[in-house]
Formats: C-alpha cells, structure tokens, sequence
C-alpha cells in the first residue's frame, strides 16, 4: 500500500479539493496583484525617459499624446489605476487565502479528532497525550498559517520571477545575465539549507510535544505531586524539557541566522555589478539603454533578488508545514485496530457467553488464560479475584475496548466482533473502577452520553443512586459544578454519581465494576436495594473487593491465575471451603 504520508503536501492539496474555486480565485488574484506591484518601475523609467525628452513611442503611436506634459499625465493617471488594481487584487486574494486557510484549519482538527477519537484504546496508552494535543493545536495552525501567508508567498515569488526575468531580458540582455549571476547561487543554497535545517524542525516538534506531555501530566497530577512534595523534582524534569526544546531551537537558530547574511552578499554582487556596468555603458553613449533603463534597472534587480533572501524562510516554513501536515494526515489515517462489525441491533437480552477466551496486553504476560462462562439473561454475577486477577479486563473485553485475543465473547448467540460498536456498547450500562467526569455541572454529568432526559428521571437516577440528598443540599444544585475531572466531590460523590449515570443509560446489561468501594456501608446497603430493583430483568456483574456486596447474586466466579477457579452459590463457595471461602473468613471476622 502506498504511504499516503510519504507526499504531505500533495495531500494537503488533495485535502483542498472542496475549496478548489477559492483556491483557485485567490491564488490567481494574487498571482494579478504582484504583476502590478510590479509595474510601477517600467512606469518610472518611462517617465525619467519623458523627463530627458525620450519619450515612450507607444504612447504617441498608440494614444497620439506627444506633448511632455501630456504623456507625464497620461503616465500618472496610468501609475494611478495600477496602484489601485493592485490594492484590490491584495484585498481579494488575502482575503481569500484567510478564509480559506480558516475553513481549512476547521475542517482538519474536527476530522483529525475524530478519527482519533476512533482509535482503540491501546493506541492512546501507546502515544503521549501531550503529542496527541500538539498534534491537533500547533500543527494544524502551523497548515493554517501556511496557507494564510507562506502559500501566497510563493506565488508572489514565481510571479516576481518570471516578470521580472522577462522584463529585465526585454530590456538589456547583457545587464541581465549579469544581474542574475547570483541567482543560482542563491538557490542553490536555499535548496542545501532546507536540506541541513529540516531534521531540526522535525526535532523542534518532537522537543515540544514532549514538553507540553510533561506539564499537563504535572497539571493533572499536581495534587500527587505536591503530597509528595515532589515540587523540586518536577520542576527540574520541565527544565529539563523546556531545554531541550530550546536546545533543539538553537539548533536550528545556528544555520537559520547564518543563512541570510551569507545570501546578502551574493546579492550585492549582482546588484553593484549592474549599477556600474548599466552607468558605463550610459556615459560610452553605446545607445544600449537609456537612463530611464538604468532606473529601471536598478529597481528591478533589488525587487529580483531581495525576495530570494526570503526564500529560506518560506522553504523553513514550508518544511514545517511539510512535517505538521505528515503528521496530521498520519493521525488522519490511522485505523482503529477494532473494527466495526456490520450487524445492527436494537436491543439485546442480555445472555452472556464467554468461550475459551484468553487475552494479553500489548506488552505483558497473559492475563487471561481460558475463561468459559455461561451467563444467563437477568443472572446476576459476582466476580471476584485478587487484585490485577483480570476483572477489570474481563469488562474491557466485553466492551470491546480490546479484543480477545483468543476465543470469543457472544451476546444472544452473536459473536460481538460482528455487532455494530455502537449498538453494543449502548446495551452495557458501566461504573467503571476509575470514575471520570468532565468539567460542568452534576447534571450534565449525570445525563453524559445519553439523549435528553426529563428532569424527573435525572432525579430519580440519583435517588436511586443516593446522590440525591447530597445534590439539592448543594447551592446550586444539579447545576453545580463538579470541576475538572470532579474534583470538587468526593470519592464516594464521584461513584454514587457513575452510578446514577448507568441508571440513567438503562441498560439490559448492567456492568458494576467497584461501583461502591469508597461509599460506606450503610449507603454501600442503600444503594444496593435500588440497584437489585433495576437489576430486575437484566443481566449484572458484580465486581466486589467487599464480599458482602455480591453475597446474593445468582452465580459467583472466583477470576485467579488466568482463569475461572471457583463458580457457584454464596453458600456452594462457602462449602468448597477455597479461595472465596478464605476470603469470605478474613472478612467476616474483620466485621
Ligand atoms: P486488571 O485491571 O484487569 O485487574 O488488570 P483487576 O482484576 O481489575 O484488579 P483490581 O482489583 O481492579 O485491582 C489485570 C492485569 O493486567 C495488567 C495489570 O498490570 C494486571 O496485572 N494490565 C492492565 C496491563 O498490562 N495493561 C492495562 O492497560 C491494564
Ligand atoms: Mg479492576
């Protein structure tokens, strides 16, 4: 398969395709703009050469002005209407350039997010989320500000050159060639420059995403940090990658500030050449040029050549769009790894079967070996096993945020894998282990990826999920904020308002992972009569440390070394005197 990453920037066209006739309108008014600009020298050498009584013969012959007086007018009026065509064509072209590079800019973060957002979970513990951000701030302003200003740059460049060339030929072929000497040179060693400079661009990007990585690790960390006072160690390891990415900056500084002064030079060859040379050739009288010529000249050659000294900054530009567009588009075309299956379903039952199914991380032992379970609509299941046993993994796997790498997972006899993502995981109601809310209010929170709720079944949700009281004692109630990541509640607040949420989502499968590990008993109690009264139909698991917890469910399975060690009653487990009946032993005692 061809990398489609291996020409970004042909991709980046590609990618303009929708705004080709604004492409297109822009890039040629800009083109008509610098052919103005670029006509007041001719007009100021025909009016010197008016001045020494030489007048331009196309003017008598085309619009029969012979009169000095007359043709310096008709030479102003005609200077007049260029500036103003020109300033016009600069409004249509910038103009379009900067909506075009906003709707661009636009276009690229929102598919670029959401082909990320895609991706399966492996690839975001893969990539640092700094990077990620980076990815879809700075380099997508980076294509932004290329094609607001770089792009048109180049045009005006290609103008320049082919106006100028051919004008300044037409003019005096001998003053031309040697006004041009350097220009080889000179691109020739832009061509070198960009060369040597875009490794280190390449580097700066790398340098910066690290950094940024750092300090929103630091930040969503801080309170970590400072309970370890941690504070001097964290600030060394951002020192550290703040200098490297200004190491990495000064790398690229080195040959960035050498490069125009050693240009300069080349260009003052050409320029002082023409200037004594075109002067000689005025005072030999050899009738080769006129002092107007000379005039024009002279401004043309600086017009020619100081631009070429710009051309290393629009090649550095362009090769930092270049690396910001291989970049996005690599994140464009990443394909998840999870792939969607075709079937669509309305609704399921809820029956759970498992069959041989083993699974590994990425990198890491096996952490599931061979696990067959039978579960039946409306059973509810306890799971238990020691810590890192593979509970919270067994739910990942159903969810599918991974799949299994060997076996398979079937609900109502169908394999998952052929399921509609979407349609699976709208059956499964979660409280995860690790709660996480978004900034906004407790409303917002509860209601999270479900359609509009009525106000009356949000409450009843945390009624059930005895979140209630604590809310409408709140000021603001459920519009009260929970802070970034709910910092603002407690541990228990936090589950108990997961918890609401999975009420909410109504569910047929009901999936409790420590949904009330860090609620106190009596609530722990409390809630748990509400949840056996919605469990009523649907098929749970349970995941508890707190063996209490899941005493009543149908079926308990003891998760230990990969597989499924124990399965049975509370009372079965109990007689088999194992693991569970260990367990169950040291707590009781305890309480
Ligand atoms: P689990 O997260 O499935 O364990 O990780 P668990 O049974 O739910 O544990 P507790 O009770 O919540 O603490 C199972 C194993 O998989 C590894 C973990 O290190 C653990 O050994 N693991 C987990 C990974 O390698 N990568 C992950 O992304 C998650
Ligand atoms: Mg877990």
């Amino acid at each position: 398969m061809e990398n489609s990453t291996d020409r970004p920037m042909f991709r980046l066209f590609a990618y303009l395709e929708k705004y080709r006739f604004s492409l297109w309108f822009s890039s040629i008014s800009a083109v008509v703009n610098k052919a103005f600009d670029l006509m007041p020298p001719i007009l100021t050498a025909w009016i010197i050469d008016s001045v020494s009584h030489n007048p331009p013969v196309w003017i008598a012959d085309w619009f029969g002005y012979t009169e000095i007086r007359s043709v310096i007018i008709f030479l102003g009026v005609l200077t007049a209407i260029i500036f103003l065509t020109e300033s016009f064509f600069e409004w249509l072209f910038q103009r379009g350039f900067l909506r075009l590079a906003q709707n661009v800019q636009h276009d690229l973060r929102v598919e670029a997010y959401d082909k990320m957002q895609k991706r399966e979970i492996s690839f975001f513990e893969n990539e640092r989320t700094g990077n990620l951000m980076s990815i879809l701030n700075n380099d997508i302003n980076q294509l932004e500000r290329f094609l607001n200003s770089s792009f048109y740059q180049i045009l005006h460049l290609i103008t320049l050159f082919i106006f100028a060339s051919v004008s300044l030929f037409l003019v005096s072929p001998k003053l031309a060639w040697i006004g041009i000497i350097p220009l080889p040179f000179i691109f020739i060693g832009s061509m070198y420059y960009q060369k040597l400079i875009s490794p280190h661009y390449q580097n700066i990007r790398q340098k910066v995403g690290a950094l940024s990585s750092r300090l929103e690790n630091n930040i969503s960390g801080i309170m970590v940090v400072k309970s370890f006072t941690a504070e001097k160690f964290e600030a060394e390891r951002v020192e550290e990658a703040s200098s490297d990415y200004r190491d990495a900056n000064f790398n690229a500084i080195r040959f960035n500030a050498l490069y125009v002064p050693l240009i300069r030079i080349l260009i003052t060859v050409g320029f002082v050449s023409v200037l004594v040379l075109g002067s000689f050739m005025i005072i030999n009288d050899t009738g080769e040029i006129t002092i107007g010529a000379l005039a024009f000249f002279s401004m043309m050659i600086q017009r020619l050549l100081w631009p070429v000294t710009g051309l290393g900054r629009i090649f550095d530009e362009y090769e930092r769009a270049k690396a910001s567009a291989r970049r996005v588009f690599k994140i464009m075309d990443g394909e998840s790894e999870i792939k969607d299956g075709d079937e669509k379903i309305d609704s399921i039952k809820g029956n759970l079967k498992l069959e041989n199914i083993a699974f590994k991380y990425e990198h890491g032992e096996s952490v599931l070996k061979r696990i067959n379970l039978d579960i039946k609509q409306g059973q509810t299941i306890g799971i238990v096993g020691s810590t890192g046993a593979g509970k919270t993994t067994l739910i990942k796997l159903l969810l599918r945020l991974y799949d299994v790498s060997e076996g398979s997972i079937s609900i109502d006899g169908m394999d998952i894998r052929k399921m509609k993502l979407e349609n699976l995981r709208r059956n499964i109601s979660l409280v995860s282990q690790d709660v996480y809310m978004f900034h906004g209010t407790i409303r917002e929170n509860i209601c999270y990826g479900t359609e509009l709720k009525s106000e009356e079944e949000i409450m009843a949700a945390a009624q059930k999920a005895e979140l209630h009281d604590f809310v409408i004692s709140l000021e603001k109630g459920y519009d009260s904020i929970v802070g970034e990541r709910g910092i603002k509640l407690s541990g228990g607040q936090r589950q108990r308002l997961s918890i609401a949420r999975a009420i909410l989502k109504n569910a047929p499968i009901l999936i409790l992972d420590e949904a009330t590990s860090a609620v106190d008993m009596e609530t722990e109690r409390a809630i748990q009569e509400n949840l056996m009264e919605l469990a009523i139909g649907k098929t749970a698991l349970v995941i508890a440390h707190r063996l209490s917890t899941i005493r009543n469910a149908d079926e308990i399975i003891v998760l230990h070394q990969g597989i499924v060690k124990e399965q049975g009653t509370h009372q079965e487990l109990i007689q088999e005197k194992g693991i569970y009946a260990d367990l169950w032993k040291v707590q009781f005692l305890r309480e």
